[in-house]
């Protein structure tokens, strides 16, 4: 017996297919193009995501000999996407969650008294990060798309949804709770859309999609759409509470950090949302077929992976994200140098969408090296940011942290992790965590597995990271440099005007 898996990111799809043991039976893997056409802007072309996915799952499947019984779907969250509900095809390219052309409207929603009745329903804030304002800009500035949406032809939705209904012939609009918890439109507490914000945002609810439990009988794929597979979707998450489920993360408490194009750090709170506080957002885990919600208190940190990518593409410094390492090694620190990778805006636990990013601290004898390694502390300065966020939140220190997505191979990454927050960093076997636990979801979903206790079973250490306990002078040092971080974060907020 094996899963299909689909993780459908913010730069690529991949597809496993894993097999009972929690093993990688066989991968696939496709890029699609990322659309910039003004600053602060990110679009997708929503049909590539779907040929990307089409690419990434023929590849896998044809990689083994193994016959998945079901499919789990996980995909970069708040996206926004359009789709015509009949053809399948998109009147425009989705708006992403990257993307900050809303800034002003948020400001504006704010400045009108909305952000605390949005955050006691939804348990996040008013930012361009989520999906609603996306909406109401769609709604504003191209009539077309959205008579279309006013007049039920066109489909609303994020990326799972709209990879469902393409997999599925068009028959199913559908979101899990935890994409529905992404949208600025869905009240945790009741967990239903909420009409007072979808009245705020201007968004019908007959545009939205149905909201299903995590796993479970949900959807089953039309062969003629998907490569001749005719497979129940039995799991669907956002792709960071993937990655918590893939991290086993099932019990109060654990918690883990995915290094992607940005990173994300998730606690699991239990079966309540907790009042986000201090920059954090309070979010729908999954949603159990018994329609019981497990809850989580995120760090959504932005760009942390995309950086060493725009120091592979942008400046051509690299050739390829694995050089990063290697890079950073030939030197002992930065120099002095400190990068705030705030290219699309800061989110937590700072929240500017009008930062943009900053290299400080250059001088005649800086090298790339030096800002290799300043990206690299970036990304682990950026993360204690939001785990002392979650200490002060919680009352409660973080005793272990569990990392996963492409940068946990960094073994420098991982040791300056620990290092900055005191604590040990532990890394599992399977590193693609996040198709990881969809492919967890949909086997749970369709009987493959019967208990998360069977899947803790398949969790194993691939190597632990302590801290490096440093003398008095190293620990001094270490503590200034994340304060000469704090004070460049500073001066990165409030750039756009
Ligand atoms: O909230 C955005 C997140 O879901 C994107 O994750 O892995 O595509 O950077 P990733």
């Amino acid at each position: 017996m094996a899963v299909l898996t689909i993780d459908a990111g913010t730069t690529g799809v991949t597809a496993l297919v894993v097999s009972t043991e929690g093993t990688v039976l066989a991968r696939g893997y496709q890029e699609f193009a990322q659309h910039y056409p003004a600053a602060g802007w990110v679009e997708h072309v929503p049909e590539e995501i779907w040929q990307a996915t089409l690419a990434a799952t023929q590849e896998a499947v044809d990689a083994t000999d193994a016959e998945p019984e079901c499919v789990g779907i996980t995909n970069q969250r708040e996206t926004a996407v359009l789709w015509n509900r009949e053809r399948g095809s998109a009147p425009r390219r989705a708006i992403v969650w990257q993307d900050r052309r809303t800034a002003q409207l948020c400001t504006e929603l704010a400045e009108a008294g909305h952000e605390p009745r949005v955050t006691e329903l939804t348990g996040l804030r008013l930012d361009p990060y989520f999906t609603a304002t996306k909406l109401t800009w769609i709604s504003r500035n191209d009539r077309r798309a959205w008579q279309g949406v006013m007049d039920g032809s066109v489909a609303v939705g994020t990326v799972d949804s709209y990879l469902i209904a393409r997999m599925t012939g068009r028959r199913r609009h559908v979101t899990d709770a935890s994409n529905a918890s992404r949208t600025l439109l869905y009240d945790i507490h009741q967990g239903t859309w909420s009409p007072e914000l979808c009245a705020l945002f201007g968004v019908p609810e007959h545009a939205l999609p149905e909201v299903v439990p995590s796993y479970g009988t949900i959807a089953e794929t039309d062969p003629g759409e998907f490569l001749g597979l005719r497979l129940p979707i039995s799991g669907i998450a956002g792709d960071q509470q993937a990655a918590m489920f893939g991290q086993n993360c099932y019990e109060p408490g654990s918690s883990k950090c995915t290094y992607g194009t940005g990173s994300f750090v998730l606690v699991n709170t239990g079966k309540a949302p907790v009042p986000p506080e201090r920059g954090l957002l309070s979010t729908v885990l999954w949603q159990h077929p018994d329609g019981h919600r497990d809850f989580a208190l995120e760090g959504s940190i932005f760009v942390t992976g995309a950086a060493v990518q725009w120091l592979r593409d942008g400046l051509g410094m690299i050739d390829s994200a694995q050089e990063a390492e290697g890079l950073a090694r030939t030197v002992s620190d930065s120099n002095g140098v400190v990068f705030v990778p705030a290219l699309t805006g800061l989110g937590a636990p700072h929240w500017d969408p009008q930062a943009r990013g900053a290299i400080l601290g250059i001088t005649r004898g800086t090298g790339r090296a030096h800002i290799m390694r300043a990206t690299l502390e970036a990304i682990a300065f950026e993360v204690r940011d939001v785990v002392d966020a979650m200490s002060s939140a919680s009352g409660t220190d973080t005793e272990e942290l569990r990392v996963d997505g492409g940068a946990a191979a960094n073994n420098l990454l991982c040791q300056m992790q620990a290092d900055q927050l005191g604590v040990s960093v532990a890394r599992p076997t399977v590193q693609e965590t996040t198709a990881l636990g969809a492919a967890f979801l949909a086997g749970l979903g369709s009987g493959v597995w019967s208990s998360t206790e069977e899947l803790t079973a398949t969790w194993h250490l691939d190597r632990r990271f302590t801290p490096q306990v440093p003398d008095d002078s190293q620990r001094a040092a270490q503590e200034a440099a994340y304060r000469q971080w704090l004070r460049a974060v500073e001066r990165a907020k409030d750039w756009v005007q």
